[in-house]
């Protein structure tokens, strides 16, 4: 393991300014993703969209990082370039999802396990030889009656960890993702409860698999109502809420925080970024790693053809959040032209 590179890595990917654009869509979900556009999602277009989001102008301003999936990472330009020396090239760092799914919990019905420890090993050597130099594993992480229970928490953070482990032994920075997700009508101080639990967990199995901490990026969830609660929390308490709980159980050696949007709009995940980082100075770089929040806009103004509208969007939405990642955004900022 070599601490210096992977310090020098995560440090990079949470830089002042910019953020990490989550483009690692599994093949099930940008079929989803495309079904909403009414696309057929053959290999050619998941190329197309994703050579659309890459080669926007400006990108490598307000994003640090992109996260691929399996098949973007053997992809290229349509000049033949691989994609990920694309990025490398204009001083973007590629990273690749690693985990292969969440998948029920034998035993624990409603609640899921996260898979994709075996061989993990060997294909890290692989995506550190095609550009990766992060890794991303997401648990995911279900309020509902009776759920999330300890051991649930317990065995997606040891799977964490054990994950975690593997990335900084093969000099990869690993993203360590554990989601409480938002669906659901739960309230936000359940959500603050089921969080903090989980994050206690997640950092008592790094600290037990001996994580070099100073080499990491967390991306949790923020603190928020569930999707359909009644009363929703304003946006000024999701950012107290989340900020009181990453201070309560994140250590300071860990060099940056980058949220996951999970269902938010595009101008709430950015609003509420922006808040958090009003609230400082803190021990972190809190800063974004979003996927539809950073997307949903570009992806239905692309359409399967049109890049120069998509990328116009997709370059709006990373302006906007890189401002977020210093406080520096207004939600008036939304009605100015991109
Ligand atoms: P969302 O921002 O759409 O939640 O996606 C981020 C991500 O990488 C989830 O694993």
């Amino acid at each position: 393991m070599n601490r210096n590179e992977l310090a020098r890595i995560a440090r990079a990917m949470v830089v002042k300014g910019k953020g990490i654009l989550a483009a690692d869509e599994s093949t099930g979900t940008i079929k989803k993703r495309f079904d909403s556009i009414k696309l057929e999602s053959t290999e050619e277009y998941r190329r197309s969209y994703r050579e659309m989001l890459f080669t926007t102008p400006g990108v490598a301003e307000t994003i640090s990082g992109v996260i691929l999936y399996d098949e973007t990472i053997r992809q290229k330009t349509k000049d033949g370039v691989p994609f990920p020396e694309y990025l490398t090239k204009l001083g973007i760092i590629p990273g690749i999802k690693v985990d292969t799914g969440a998948k029920p919990l034998a035993g624990y019905p409603g609640e899921t396990i996260t898979e994709g420890l075996d061989g993990l090993r060997e294909r890290l050597v692989e995506y550190s030889r095609l550009g990766a130099r992060f890794a991303k594993w997401r648990a995911v992480i279900d309020i509902a009656d009776g759920i999330p229970t300890q051991f649930a928490i317990d065995a997606n953070a040891h799977a964490l960890a054990r994950y975690a482990a593997l990335c900084q032994e093969n000099d990869v920075v690993p993203i360590v993702e554990p989601e409480v997700l938002m669906d659901g009508g739960h309230s936000i101080e359940r959500c603050e409860e089921v969080t903090e639990a989980v994050l206690q967990s997640v950092f008592n199995q790094l600290a037990a698999h001996r994580i070099y901490l100073e080499g990491m990026v967390l991306k949790p969830n923020m603190i928020i109502s569930g999707k359909k609660a009644a009363n929703r929390a304003p946006p000024e308490v999701v950012a107290e809420s989340t900020v009181r709980v990453l201070k309560r159980r994140v250590p300071a050696a860990v060099p940056g925080i980058a949220f996951l949007s999970g269902g938010q709009s595009s101008e709430e995940a950015t609003l509420h970024l922006s808040l958090m980082n009003k609230l400082g100075p803190l021990p972190w770089a809190l800063t974004f790693s979003y996927g539809r929040a950073l997307q949903d806009a570009a992806l239905k103004a692309w359409g399967g053809k049109n890049f120069a509208e998509g990328q116009k969007a997709f370059a709006k939405r990373a302006r906007l959040n890189g401002l977020a990642t210093t406080g520096q955004y207004t939600a008036d900022m939304e009605r100015q032209a991109a």
